[in-house]
């Protein structure tokens, strides 16, 4: 096992960024970088042992700069949509940054994708890990609090790719954090003839905004029903039988995945190359976003389009600040937020 530190460039403000490469004794790859603590890249095996990237990502951090769309990135300190870019907390009132018409995505312009991390990198027996570290200030994109993030990302012999999410405030505050990794497992192309399973029985249903109403939805016969696996093809070609799916040309939903703590989420499945991707995590839902508005260049110039792969956000409900039915995303202070998701690639 080993990591290797490389140059990804400067920020705009003159400091560097960091490329951090981690292979394991069977040669696969994990690359993070501190800018956004990304995922660039996850070099794994295919049937016949040919190593491909699954993960889009640029080659340098003024790539991640200039292309964006959250590639890769770790997500706070409110992953998805915060309505109205306003809540109450505590008997007080805050507004967060609104950068999306009138409402916060992912934690507003300037948010945890958009900053350099503290990077530690760890060499261990079973696993190598970088441990990210970033200090967000009271007041930040409008949240209240001082939050100290923590996100261990490791990389074992065995292809997993675990991380640990922690955070720690000095008031009450929100903490909704995810990464926002596309996987693609052919490598290349699109994810169409990709297979998606998730233990999933219900999607939250979303206005046009796609900002829930309140109500979670049985997937029931639908095309969001993914729970004996469906090729993502052959779901973009029913959605028009699904007004949710009508505008959308592919899949950006909530999906609330059955059972509670630690479980398998379900898997990714590219039948050509045989790569497999399994999904666990602690947190309650998961957002499946097929990437429909992508357009542009990604590693050596690959051309990522519509459909270049598959984000699988392990998240709390997208708005669950103001729907008390949903679980919290309400961080009390001085009590720790723990969570947890694990990538595992293999082969059948
Ligand atoms: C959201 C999409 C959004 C995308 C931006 C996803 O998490 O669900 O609606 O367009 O992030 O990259």
């Amino acid at each position: 096992m080993s990591i290797s530190i490389s140059s990804f460039g400067a920020l705009p403000d003159g400091r560097a960024a960091a490329l951090f490469t981690l292979t394991n004794p069977s040669g696969a790859q994990l690359c993070l970088t501190d800018y956004g603590a990304r995922i660039v890249a996850v070099r794994v095996p295919d049937r016949t042992g040919n190593l491909a990237d699954v993960a889009l990502g640029f080659d340098s951090a003024a790539d991640y700069i200039r292309q964006d769309n959250y590639i890769g990135a770790t997500i706070g300190r409110v992953g998805n949509r915060i309505a109205g870019s306003a809540f109450t907390l505590s008997g007080k009132d805050y507004h967060v940054d609104a950068n999306e018409g009138p409402n916060c995505l992912h934690g507003g312009h300037n948010a945890f994708d958009r900053q350099l991390w503290h990077a530690e990198p760890h060499e261990g027996e079973a696993a190598n890990m970088v441990t990210f570290t970033y200090t967000s200030a009271d007041g930040e994109e409008g949240f209240p609090g001082t939050l100290r993030v923590t996100v261990s990302i490791g990389w074992s012999h065995e292809n997993d790719l675990s991380i640990c999410y922690s955070a720690v405030c000095d008031q009450d505050t929100l903490c909704n954090l995810t990464n926002h990794s596309y996987f693609n497992l052919a490598g290349q192309g699109n994810i169409e003839q990709q297979i998606l399973t998730l233990n999933a029985p219900f999607i939250t249903e979303t206005d046009d905004a796609l900002i829930p109403t309140g109500h979670d939805l049985p997937v029931d016969g639908l095309p969001v029903d993914f729970r004996s696996g469906l090729r993502l093809g052959e779901g973009f070609a029913r959605g028009s039988e699904y007004p949710m799916m009508v505008a959308k040309n592919g899949y950006d939903f909530n999906f609330t995945v059955a059972g509670s703590g630690m479980r398998c989420f379900g898997s990714l499945y590219d039948p050509q190359s045989g790569r497999v991707m399994h999904l666990r995590s602690t947190e309650p839902c998961v957002q499946v976003y097929s990437g429909q508005h992508m357009d542009f260049s990604g590693h050596q110039g690959t051309h990522y389009g519509c459909h270049a792969g598959l984000a699988l956000e392990t998240q709390h409900h997208p708005d669950a600040i103001h729907h008390a039915a949903f679980p919290s995303v309400v961080l009390r202070a001085n009590t720790p937020y723990e969570t947890q998701t694990v990538y595992s690639f293999s082969v059948k």
